[in-house]
């Protein structure tokens, strides 16, 4: 969480990149944001709480104008939201620093810092940095890049650093542990980010910083860059894809609309990857075929939305290729004494790459002597794929919008193509059944498509679960993780409490619930279960419960009193779940705005979740 910046412009004030950096970067966390600049005589700054409009808004009226500067949008871990512990923080007038991450051991450093004399005006981790690089300044005499240098050595944590000195007034020094950093390279201007959309607006060359280097920038580039074992390297510097108008918000009115609306391509973009190549390993990455016939199981890691992709594959993964597969939330896998076998696959899917819970699983799984690593993610050189010995990306685009949508439902394609390839690879997908499947692939984005034109349907609904304060959602077998789903969009988008379950379990506990002021989102396909859920649903009703059912047009549901049905177009076989998935988003993203409630951004949550 959090997102910093950092601009050096020859020819240009730095000001209008570093607010611009910051709105781009505010999925990051948008509890208060802050911005220094060096402006001829002295670093100046300026914070506030809320919003980056709100700081952009006083930095103009204050005039702030200068070559060189930092900015920092904070999700807060370390002291509450306030302006004192909003960065950038400033040590003795001198160093300012913004921080991406947590260093874990601050308190020691913290009363370290004090016995030398340092007074703390925040409850941040943030400020020992500020103070121990002064420190360090002060002794060796002015030289940046060796305070920084000496200052990380006794951090233990996770960073990504910035820092400018308002004697030193040509360079920054930045640093990056275990939190992602890029440098971004101009003409006469360099930039600094924690993800390429808040730079490609002004250059597109960027070089990635890998764990443990220290760079000194000055406007005409990396003047000199050190690996974590002290030695000089260089890091490539790549030309970014990433369309502008995909960080647009073009004629939708937030992100997450603009997003569901944007499933069909995702979808379609995500998919090519088999559709052009075939259901082969090699898709995968170059020694996947090795790898996938060195395995006898699969253990997927990951968390939240993520989480319910991987827990829908299950049933993929288990019905097409026969492959045992188990999945686990990768907080808890990390904490747990775990039973490691050399030959399971271990899968982690991420949206942003950099989810330090499902980070740290993987290390975990790896120090067991898991040796097969697969990460399906949607940022490019994020840390997930780097650590992993096989990658697939997923094709969404760039997601803004905190509540996770096209990233889902690409990481299903991916998380299908998988089940496919080892079917294949296993003997048990025959080449005309995999040109069947592929042929549902390529059918697929018109299903999405069919189903956005229930919006209105949907819209109405959600008029009525606006004013609710709970809501159930179920499913069963491959649809009862899109009922789970369902649930958390509502709950983190409407602040409506929901819960899902299976609708068989619903009489162990939940039917208590059911009341007429209870409404009960059903997904019910016309899969083999269809009967099952039907007698679940009966349950209900008999309780007064109000169902909500989302079903295909061959399933023969009546709406009669308490029951309201929308029916997607078709039935699409085994990709159901893919095309459920649309009408909870849009669900969600309805009552929310029938509730008035920040739907990009939802309170106290954050897109990238780089603390535990
Ligand atoms: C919910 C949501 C979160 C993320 C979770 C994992 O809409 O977005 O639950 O899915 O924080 O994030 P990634 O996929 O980036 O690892």
């Amino acid at each position: 969480m959090c997102g910093i910046v950092g601009a050096i412009r020859a020819n240009h004030n730095v000001v209008d990149f570093l607010t611009d950096g910051l709105k781009r970067l505010e999925y990051r966390g948008y509890d208060s944001s802050g911005i220094a600049v060096f402006d001829g005589e002295k670093i100046k700054r300026v914070r506030r709480v809320g919003r980056v409009q709100l700081m952009e808004d006083a930095a103009k009226e204050k005039g702030l104008f200068g070559h060189i500067g930092i900015g920092h949008t904070r999700w807060a871990t370390h002291g509450g939201v306030t302006e004192p512990n909003a960065h950038p923080h400033i040590s003795g007038g001198l160093i300012a620093v913004v921080h991406n991450g947590i260093i874990e051991n601050f308190e020691d450093e913290r009363t370290r810092l004090q016995g030398l004399g340092y007074e703390f005006e925040s409850q941040t981790d943030t400020e020992v940095i500020a103070h121990s690089v002064k420190h360090e300044y002060s002794l060796n005499g002015g030289n940046l890049f060796e305070a920084v240098k000496s200052a990380t050595k006794n951090f233990h944590g996770a960073y990504a650093i910035a820092v400018i000195a308002q004697d030193n007034p040509d360079e920054m020094v930045v640093a990056r542990m275990g939190c992602p950093l890029l440098i971004a390279l101009g003409d006469n201007e360099t930039f600094i980010a924690s993800d390429v959309s808040a730079v490609i607006a002004f250059t597109r060359n960027i070089a990635y910083l890998e764990d443990g280097d220290i760079a000194v920038l000055r406007a005409g580039g990396i003047e000199k860059l050190i690996d974590k074992t002290g030695n000089p390297a260089q890091r490539k510097v790549k030309v970014s894809e990433l369309s502008l108008a995909s960080l647009e918000l073009g004629p939708y009115s937030h992100f997450m609309q603009k997003e569901i609306h944007e499933q069909p391509r995702a979808i379609a973009d995500t998919a090519e990857v088999f559709l052009d190549g075939g259901f082969e390993p090699e898709n995968f990455g170059k020694n996947a075929r090795e790898v996938f016939n060195d395995i006898d199981s699969i253990k997927i890691l990951a968390c939240g939305t993520s989480y319910y992709s991987a827990l829908t594959s299950k049933y993929w993964l288990e019905s097409i290729a026969k492959v045992p597969t188990d999945v686990e939330i990768a907080s808890e896998y990390r904490y747990r004494d775990v039973i490691a076998n050399p030959k399971q696959l271990i899968i982690t899917i991420s949206q942003s790459g950099e989810t330090l819970d499902t980070m740290e699983a993987l290390k975990y799984a790896q120090s067991l002597g898991h040796k097969h690593s697969l990460s399906i993610c949607n940022v490019m050189e994020s840390a997930l794929p780097r650590e992993s010995e096989l990658v697939l990306y997923t094709r969404a685009g760039a997601e803004i919008g905190v509540a996770s949508t096209k990233a889902f439902t690409t990481q299903l394609v991916v998380l299908f193509g998988l089940a496919v390839t080892l079917g294949k690879m296993r003997g048990l997908v025959s080449s005309g059944q995999a040109r069947a499947y592929l042929e549902e692939l390529r059918q697929l984005p018109g299903s999405i498509q069919h189903v956005m034109n229930l919006e209105p349907q949907i819209a109405a609904w959600a008029q009525k679960f606006a004013k609710k304060t709970s809501a159930l959602f179920l499913g069963r077998g491959i649809h009862y993780p899109i009922a789970l789903e369902g649930a958390l969009k509502l709950k983190e988008i409407t602040y409506i409490h929901a819960e899902a379950y299976p609708a068989g379990e619903l009489k162990h506990g939940p039917l208590a619930l059911v009341d007429e002021n209870m409404p009960v989102v059903v997904i019910a396909p016309n899969d083999s279960l269809l009967d099952k859920v039907k007698a679940n649903m009966q349950e209900v009703g008999a309780r007064g419960g109000e169902l909500f059912v989302f079903t295909d047009l061959d399933s023969h549901f009546n709406e009669g009193e308490g029951v309201h049905v929308i029916r997607t177009p078709r039935h699409v076989g085994v990709l159901s779940p893919i095309v459920h998935t649309i009408p909870v988003q849009l669900l969600s993203y309805h009552a929310a705005l029938a509730r008035g409630t920040d739907v990009d951004k939802p309170r106290n949550l954050a897109k990238s979740v780089t603390v535990e």
